[in-house]
C-alpha cells in the first residue's frame, strides 16, 4: 500500500511536470488584449494574397512593451502583438464587424523562440482561448514574417 501511494505520487509529479513544461512552451492566449494600444486595422477582400486564412477585417493590438518596440524598432522579451481577425458584413454601403475568425499572437522571447526570430507565433480559433491553430511551432507564420527582418519581423507600424 505504501509503495502504491509513493508510486502514485511519483507519477503525478512526473505528469504534472510534463504538463507544466508543455504549457510553458506554448504561446499563451493574449488575455486582455482589447485593453492594449490599437495599432492599426485593415480589411482583406477575396483575391488578396492573404485571403486564406486572413480574409476579413483585422485590428492589431500591442501591449506596453510592444508599443516601445514599435517606436524603437527593438522588441524586449515580453512584447506581445495580437492580430484580431473578424468576418466582415457588407451591406447598406458599409462594412460592419462580424464574428471573430481567429486571434493571431506574436510573443517575444529571444531564447525560447530562437528558431523563429525570437518570436512565438500562435493562432486561436474563433472565440476559443485554447483551440490552437499552429502545429509546426509557428514556422509557417515565421516564413512569411521573415521578410520583415529589418523591423524585427513585425509588419505593422504605429501611426498618430
Ligand atoms: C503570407 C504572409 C503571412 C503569414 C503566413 C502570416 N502572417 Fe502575420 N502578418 C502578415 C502581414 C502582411 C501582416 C500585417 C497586416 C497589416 O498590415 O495590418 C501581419 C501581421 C501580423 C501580426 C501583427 C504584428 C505585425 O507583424 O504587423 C501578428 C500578431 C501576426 N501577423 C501573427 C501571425 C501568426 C500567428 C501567423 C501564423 C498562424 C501569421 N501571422 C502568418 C503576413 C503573414
Amino acid at each position: 500500500m505504501k509503495n502504491f501511494v509513493l508510486i502514485s505520487i511519483f507519477c503525478f509529479a512526473v505528469l504534472g511536470g510534463i504538463w507544466i513544461a508543455n504549457a510553458e512552451d506554448k504561446v499563451p492566449y493574449p488575455d486582455g488584449y482589447r485593453n492594449w494600444v490599437h495599432v492599426k486595422s485593415m480589411v482583406i477582400f477575396p483575391g488578396h494574397a492573404l485571403e486564406d486564412p486572413f480574409g476579413g477585417i483585422h485590428h492589431v493590438y500591442a501591449n506596453e512593451k510592444a508599443v516601445s518596440g514599435l517606436k524603437s524598432g527593438k522588441y524586449q522579451d515580453g512584447s506581445v502583438l495580437a492580430f484580431d481577425l473578424l468576418e466582415y458584413i457588407e451591406g447598406g454601403n458599409a462594412l460592419q464587424e462580424g464574428k471573430r475568425k481567429l486571434v493571431g499572437v506574436m510573443e517575444k522571447n529571444s531564447s525560447k523562440y530562437s528558431a523563429t526570430g525570437g518570436w512565438g507565433f500562435e493562432g486561436f480559433a474563433g472565440k476559443s482561448k485554447t483551440e490552437r491553430l499552429t502545429n509546426d511551432g509557428g514556422k509557417s507564420c515565421f516564413d512569411c514574417h521573415a521578410s520583415k527582418k529589418s523591423t524585427d519581423y513585425v509588419f505593422s507600424k504605429l501611426r498618430d
